[in-house]
């Protein structure tokens, strides 16, 4: 089998940080509650960056990582939610900024689980399609942008920043599995503009109305505790799924980066795996969640803190709106 490797990655996080304390102001919590029930301390916001941008600075510096120039890459991929224009993609945007000239760019929206799903579809292309050798994995997100800052519940939860990687034809392992459950797309959700014109019957239209009722304009709806729930199952599920597809167990993987939605959740999944806590990286406590954003950042800083060493089984796993979940696994 034609597989993949990592050879390069980059981060980007705008320099405004919001601690704890910052959101007492605005809302009724506590630096109490947000540490015990969700392991965050701290996370970077947008300061008007778009996601655009973000996204081509983490890719420029994962080219850079790479050592590998724009006229390399073949494919770009962007595994943002949280783009800025509704066309063209923001992949294009990224592609055009990094003066990345002989390449066809994709967005892909699947939520925090995007980058698994990106370098799923890499992998993919890299083994069918002779004219596809480097691949360029974007994930920027500007996802506070959907947040309600009169939710408590959710506001505390989300930051901005990018993760890139690019990703190289190599005689290396790459297995992955990938799931999605439609019927829970009500669980997580953000609305766009709703459609209407000059002409529309606004009686007829309003059968099509409030699909999902919860949840004010675009903000972000969630429900918290059936999404916990999910992960908690399906984090695990992914794991195994990818392991077995690799002829091993979760236990053989030296280490596990999974999606940073919840320090708890992610504790609940070590113990569902039967695993240490010590085999998953974890950066909550600095970021927050930045949906698709999280596992490439948290890939750059074991790259960049020397913690992957060739031959290391790494396993990735990520869940979230849609509902998605997936893993894959493959050696460093
Ligand atoms: N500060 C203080 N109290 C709070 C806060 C807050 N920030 N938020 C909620 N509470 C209160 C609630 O109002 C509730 O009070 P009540 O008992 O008086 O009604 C109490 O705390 C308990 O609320 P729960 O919702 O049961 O709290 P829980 O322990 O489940 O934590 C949380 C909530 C953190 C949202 C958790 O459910 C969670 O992490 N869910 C999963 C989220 C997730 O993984 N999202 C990822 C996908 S994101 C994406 O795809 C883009």
């Amino acid at each position: 089998m034609k597989g993949i490797k990592i050879i390069g990655t980059g981060m980007y996080v705008p320099e405004t940080v919001a601690a704890n304390e910052d959101y007492m102001k605005i809302v009724d919590t506590s630096d109490e509650w947000i540490t015990q029930r969700t392991g965050i301390k701290t996370r970077h916001l947008s300061d008007g960056e778009p996601s655009w941008y973000m996204g081509a600075e983490a890719g420029r510096m994962a080219m850079e990582n790479a050592g590998v120039s724009p006229d390399d890459i073949d494919l770009v991929l962007c595994t943002s939610v949280t783009g800025d224009y509704y066309t063209p993609a923001t992949a294009n945007i990224v592609q055009g900024k990094l003066g990345i000239e002989h390449a066809f760019s994709i967005d892909i929206n699947c939520a925090c689980a995007g980058f698994v799903y990106a370098l799923d579809m890499a992998r993919r292309y890299i083994a069918t399609e002779d004219d596809v050798n480097t691949v360029l994995i974007v994930s920027p997100e500007n996802i506070t942008k959907l947040v309600d800052y009169t939710d408590r519940s959710t506001c505390v939860l989300f930051g901005d920043g990018a993760g890139a990687a690019v990703i190289t034809a190599a005689d290396a392992p790459f297995y992955s599995y990938l799931m999605a459950n439609g019927y829970g797309a009500d669980k997580i959700y953000a609305q766009s503009i709703r459609p209407g014109n000059a002409f529309t019957n606004r009686e007829k239209a309003e059968r099509f109305q409030e699909l999902f009722p919860q949840g004010n304009e675009h903000y972000m709806y969630m429900a918290g505790n059936e999404v916990y729930k999910f992960a908690t199952t399906k984090m695990p599920e992914a794991l195994q799924k990818a392991c077995e597809k690799a002829g091993f167990t979760p236990g053989d993987l030296d280490i596990i980066i999974p999606h940073q939605a919840n320090y708890r959740i992610i504790q609940t999944a070590a113990k569902n795996l039967g695993l240490p806590l010590e085999k998953f990286y974890l950066n909550i406590e600095r970021y927050g969640n930045i949906s698709s954003a999280c596992i490439p950042i948290c890939l750059h800083e074991l790259r960049g803190q020397n913690r992957l060493k060739p031959g290391d089984k790494v396993g990735l796993v990520g869940f979230g709106a849609g509902l998605v979940f997936g893993a894959a696994v493959f050696e460093y």
